[in-house]
Parts: structure tokens; sequence; C-alpha cells
């Protein structure tokens, strides 16, 4: 899938899907309570995201069950939602999901605390989240792939966290995932140059203890092969001339 460049019209459908994933978390994330399954918090974010007569286009992607990736404690990203499943005080939980609106994707994550966790979960749920910001800073015309990575990279070393290589950061649009690929990890080489009109997801995974991961059974859920804990944040972002727009954030 080549990168793709919007035009205005398609920038002003992208602000609009981006504006509805927001929605979407924030109404979501204050129906999230202890001793809820992961099933339920689903089928609660599916109802969000069809009122707003938005699609949920996980559900089926690639044969995935669902409309959300809910992704508990040592879970990194694509945990499929259970009736068996329950988030606990204490538990870190990543939402993750995307949605169309008038055929163009909007993908968004975040790392929520249920009840009080502990201040190494806390740590890394800010670290997480400022990586995106370090590595946006990067994300504008004329910068080059790299220098997101690298950024998401240094700031994640600071803290002696592992940052994922198994999964990147993505191009969307009228698909969910598009060119080019953007990994959390600095690269050797500096990637391809950025222009206005792309619409790029960056989302740096980092664990608590190492970076590597290993796939369940499910074929779906990725989890920390040290067991430790790990956290997503994720924006769907407009790379302008200047400074870039954040288009899931309300
Ligand atoms: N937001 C996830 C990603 O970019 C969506 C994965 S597709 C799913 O990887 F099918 F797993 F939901
Ligand atoms: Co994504």
């Amino acid at each position: 899938m080549a990168v793709t460049i919007k035009s205005e019209r398609e920038i002003e459908l992208m602000r609009q899907a981006g504006k509805y994933i927001a929605m979407a978390h924030a109404e979501l994330e204050k129906e999230v309570k202890p001793g809820m399954s992961t099933y339920q918090i689903d089928k609660i974010g599916e109802e969000i995201i069809r009122s707003y007569g938005c699609i949920p286009t996980c559900l089926g992607y690639e044969g995935y069950p669902a409309s959300l990736c809910i992704s508990v404690n040592d879970e990194v990203v694509h945990g499929i939602p259970r009736k068996d499943r329950f988030v606990e005080n204490g538990d870190i939980v990543s939402l993750d999901f995307c949605l169309s609106y008038k055929g163009y994707q909007s993908d968004c994550a975040r790392t929520l605390a249920i009840g009080e966790i502990s201040d190494d979960a806390k740590q890394l749920i800010e670290v997480t989240k400022q990586c995106f910001f370090e590595g946006i800073k990067y994300a504008k015309e004329g910068c080059h792939l790299y220098q997101i990575s690298a950024a998401i990279n240094d700031y994640a070393d600071k803290f002696g966290y592992g940052v994922v290589r198994d999964l990147v950061g993505h191009g969307i649009g009228r698909e969910m995932h598009e060119d080019p690929q953007i990994p959390n990890f600095r690269q050797r080489r500096r990637g391809m140059k950025l222009q206005a009109g792309m619409t790029l997801c960056i989302e740096p995974m980092i664990n608590m203890g190492r970076a590597d991961v290993a796939f369940m059974d499910d074929d779906w859920t990725v989890v920390t092969d040290d067991g430790s804990l790990a956290a997503h944040y994720e924006n769907t972002v407009l790379i302008t001339k200047g400074e870039p727009e954040i288009l899931t954030l309300i």
C-alpha cells in the first residue's frame, strides 16, 4: 500500500473521524470500572462507536473478532476481549481501536489505570505518552521518519524501558494500515521524507522490562516476554509544513 497524500476534502474527513474516535475514548474511559470483563468493555465501545454513525473497523480485520483491542498489564497490544477476563483494581489496561467515518479511518490508543496503580506503573504510562510527544517534534514536512523513531527510542531509554520492535506505527487513510511503517526504535536508514498531507499513526509501545514480546496461542494477543507491564499511546496525526495536527485529541 503506497503512501497517500490527502486532499483538503480528505483531511476534513480525517479530522471528523479523529474527533469521533477521541470522543469514543473519552466516553469509554468513564465507563470502565473494576470487575468488568474485557468483553463487556468491548460491547460498550462498539455501541459508542456506532452511536456516532461510525464503523468499528478492527471488527473482522484479518479475522479479528472484536471491535476493540483490550490489553491488560503484560499484554502489549491486540488483546482479544473475553468474557472471563476481568479488569481489577491496580491493573493497567490499554484500549486500542479504529473506526471509519465516511470511508476514512482513525486509530487511537490509551493506557488507563484501573483504581489505584503502583508508582512504577504510573511512570510507565506517563513516559509512553511522552514518547509520543517527543516523536512528533519531528512530525513535520522536511523531517525524515528516523527522527521520530530516534526521539521515541531516546526518551524511553532514559528510563531503562524496552521499546517494542515487533510492531510499528503506520500511515492511515482510506485503509487502516498504509505506508510508511513508523518504527519506535532507532533506524540505520533515515527513511522517507515527510510531506504535508500525510496522515500517520505514531504509537509507542513500551515495556517496563525487556523489549522482547511473544504472541499468544490466540494468534493475536502480544505479551511481554519477561512478564513486565506494557503501555501504549497512539494518535492519528496530520503532517503539515509546520506543527503537526493531532487529529485524535479533543
Ligand atoms: N490499532 C491497531 C493497529 O494499528 C489495530 C489492529 S487491527 C486489529 O495495529 F484487528 F487487531 F484490531
Ligand atoms: Co495503529
